[in-house]
């Protein structure tokens, strides 16, 4: 599967979800995750995300990140559709210590 980390958070650029084949991001107030039993690993939207927050769970330590997606995932609901960013996300990409910006 592939996931999204804490440099969604306050970005939300939701570029990756008009490119998901089985429309699998959900979406809380400042960020996006990916359900890990609905992906089938295409791939296809790592490489859309302009703060590089997707991916592979092929990386080193990644299993908090699935469970992270898992939970939220089927707490928030789905989004199929783009719309703009959060306000300051170019600002935001990169930043150090969002999990404490994180809203659920
Ligand atoms: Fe969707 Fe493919 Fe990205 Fe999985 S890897 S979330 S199926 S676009
Ligand atoms: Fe987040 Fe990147 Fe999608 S910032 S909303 S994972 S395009």
């Amino acid at each position: 599967t592939y996931i999204v980390n804490d440099n969604c958070i306050a970005c939300k650029y939701t570029d990756c979800v008009e490119v998901c084949p089985v429309d699998c991001f959900y979406e809380g107030e400042n960020m996006l995750v990916i359900h890990p039993d609905e992906c089938i690993d295409c791939g296809v939207c790592e490489p859309e995300c302009p703060a590089d927050a997707i991916r592979p769970d092929t990386e080193p330590d990644m299993e908090k990140w699935v469970e992270f997606n898992r939970k939220y995932s089927e707490l928030w609901p789905v989004i199929i559709t783009k719309k703009d960013p959060l306000p300051g996300a170019e600002e935001m990409d990169g930043k150090d210590g969002k999990m404490e910006l994180f809203s659920e």
